[in-house]
């Protein structure tokens, strides 16, 4: 009998955001760098006669195991490419908070996707893979990457770039927000893309990344004002290098000095706000 498959499903990071335009279908054009925390959830697949999913975890309240729960969709559509029954028993253990602008379930969509070719044991030609996980989200396509990039395009366009493993705090601040009420609310001009080439040195990096933005930040914030808290709070924290709002938020990252640094910060934060999500964590450096 097959063992059950297990893929992690990592946190991904908007390192900057830049919203560059508009497409005809509304869709907006961006030029982001993407990368990858050691903090994430965890998806299981199991053989089974039929297609299910059971979600645990300390944020799997917030979610339902609905048919238009996006692992369910990716498997469906998975096995619909590869011309074989949709069936598994799966396990999603969330603990990243949902709806908060870190990828939660586009990560989870990706991990469930590798995990059902595994144990389905197909492959599907890359562009047939591509295009399923872009029809499941925007940033699905850089989850099933699995490694920090350079996305653009609405986030099919990936180009791999490798960045220093520095340790880092991400805080939410208990609130789901709402990616499209985001975009929708976003004003002004769209911005420039970044410069073409991105520092590997962690210094320079940093300094880059500074002079970097996440154009949603703002509209995110009209929104949910306890974003800039958040945003605060961190920049105060000793050893942070640079806070920023991840995505369409709310969730923010900050840079540390040390991970020394980065423990402090979580649970200083964790102490001062009860009701926030806080956890020191590293990028992955791939
Ligand atoms: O693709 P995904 O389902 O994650 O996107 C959610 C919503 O976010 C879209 O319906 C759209 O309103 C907005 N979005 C966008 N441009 C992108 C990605 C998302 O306008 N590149």
């Amino acid at each position: 009998m097959t063992a059950a498959i297990g893929r992690p499903a990592p946190a991904k990071l908007n390192l900057f955001l830049h919203v560059t335009g508009r497409r005809a279908d509304g869709y907006h054009l961006l030029d982001s760098l993407v990368a990858f925390a050691g903090q994430g959830d965890h998806i299981e697949a199991a053989p089974s006669d039929q297609l299910s999913l059971k979600i645990d975890g300390p944020f799997a309240a917030a979610l339902s195991a609905e048919p238009d729960n996006l692992v369910l969709r990716a498997a469906r559509l998975l096995a619909e490419a590869a011309g074989r029954p949709a069936q598994a028993a799966l396990r999603l253990t969330k603990t990243l908070p949902v709806a908060s602008g870190i990828g939660g379930g586009s990560a989870d969509a990706a991990a469930a996707l590798h995990a059902l070719m595994n144990l389905w044991k197909i492959a599907l030609p890359e562009d047939v893979l591509a295009a399923l996980a872009l029809q499941l989200g925007a940033d699905v396509p850089v989850c099933l990457l699995g490694r920090s990039a350079r996305l653009s395009g609405v986030g099919e366009t990936l180009e791999p770039v490798a960045l220093p493993a520095l340790p880092l705090v991400l805080v939410n601040p208990g609130q789901p927000l709402s990616t499209p009420a985001v975009f929708k609310a976003r004003q002004g001009p769209f911005g420039a893309p970044a410069p073409e080439a991105i520092p590997t040195d962690p210094t320079a990096l940093v300094s880059f990344l500074a002079a970097q933005r996440n154009d949603l930040a703002s509209a995110a914030i009209a929104l949910l004002p306890a974003i800039s808290d958040v945003l605060d709070l961190l920049q105060r924290q000793p050893g942070c290098l640079l806070a920023r709002m991840s995505g369409s938020g709310p969730t923010c990252f900050a840079l540390m000095q040390t991970e020394d640094a980065a423990t402090e910060a979580a649970h200083t934060i964790g102490r001062e706000r009860p009701g926030w999500w806080a956890v020191a964590t590293r990028l992955t450096g791939r």
